[in-house]
């Protein structure tokens, strides 16, 4: 059996994958064109996507003959045609054990965006800690996060460790959801409200939803207007949930008060983006998962969970349970 891995994981999931199939690395070191991914997924039994920019759709599962589980290490899916996989009967896994990380990130960009810390960062590192000699305490004012208002867009497993974060800083919680989270009101007090509501009421924002076709394009210019002028929108999610755009033109205009993005409509964010200009941005290049202990984790989860299904077992994360009607597994 063979098994591909489009771009590099943690060490400690390749030795679990490799007692059961043949392992096969991104022969380029870089990612891959589509033509180059396709050329290596003809002859496999496993595909593992490290990132989102790879896409499983059904061009790819077409040439994929022989694939029977997707090992997306990660959450976002929206890089896989899980209908179509489900049809053929393949498992496409994911590592929602990532959660508390991203919890921790978009916490950290809610505090970095608030309380200006790389522009502080910036002043201190190019010497200015005083201005023309003199001690400027008054110049990163920032915002408080305690006692106020948190909005959380996609209260899923993320946002869901977002709320219990801001519990410790006696925050009150809005969430928009299509579901409702009574696990998460019991715990946290956070109530589920309307978009609109949300937007108008909360002084912090924080998108943590999926990204599909009702989120595409949720937040725009209507949105922003609504926003309180002291807000702060945080998106750890995707980027094409904003108009980007739109946010650009908000922030500029200072219609809200600043934002911390770690997801851009198109990634890399191209260098001349409006976006960057802005001294009330802070930016992160997708790297809400990125510590060692989680991507470990992630690779341990899904390195077994893709073994398990080779194996003929069910997986622990199965982002598509319809496909055990299609093919049962043992
Ligand atoms: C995810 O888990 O979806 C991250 O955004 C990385 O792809």
């Amino acid at each position: 059996m063979k098994i591909f891995i489009a771009q590099p994981i943690q060490p400690v999931a390749v030795e679990i994958l490799k007692k059961v199939a043949e392992v096969h690395f991104n022969p380029e070191g870089r990612p891959l064109s589509r033509k180059e991914f396709l050329k290596n997924i003809g002859d496999v039994e496993a595909v593992i996507l490290p990132w989102h920019t790879d896409v499983m759709d059904r061009e790819a599962l077409g040439i994929a003959a022989r694939l029977q589980v997707i090992g997306r290490h990660g959450v976002g899916y929206d890089n896989i045609d899980l209908e179509a996989a489900t049809e053929r009967g393949i498992y496409v896994t994911f590592t929602p054990v990532l959660a508390p990380t991203m919890a921790d990130t978009t916490f950290a960009l809610l505090m970095a965006a608030a309380r200006l810390i790389p522009q502080a960062d910036r002043f201190v590192k190019a010497g200015q800690w005083t201005l023309g000699g003199e001690w400027v305490p008054w110049k990163f004012l920032g915002l408080d996060l305690h006692h106020k208002t948190l909005g959380i867009i996609g209260c899923g497993r993320v946002g869901a460790g977002v709320a219990r974060r801001a519990r410790g800083f006696d925050m009150r919680i809005l969430y928009h959801d299509e579901v409702e989270r009574p696990d998460v009101e019991a715990e946290t007090g956070a109530k589920k409200v309307a978009l609109d509501e949300l937007l108008r009421e909360a002084e912090f924002v924080s998108v943590t939803c999926a990204l599909n076709e009702r989120t595409r394009g949720l937040l725009g210019a209507r949105q922003f207007a609504m926003m309180k002028p002291t807000a702060v929108l945080v998106n750890t999610a995707r980027g094409p949930v904003l108009d980007q755009a739109a946010l650009a033109e908000a922030l500029q205009s200072r219609r809200i008060a600043a934002a911390g993005l770690d997801v851009f409509v198109e990634e890399p964010i191209p260098p001349g983006d409006p976006l960057l200009g802005l001294e009330n941005v802070v930016v992160l290049p997708h790297i809400g998962s990125a510590t060692l202990e989680n991507r470990c984790k992630m690779g341990v989860t899904v390195a077994e969970d893709v073994v398990s299904v080779l194996t003929g077992k069910q997986p622990t994360y199965l982002l598509n349970p319809r496909v055990r009607e299609v093919r049962p597994l043992g």
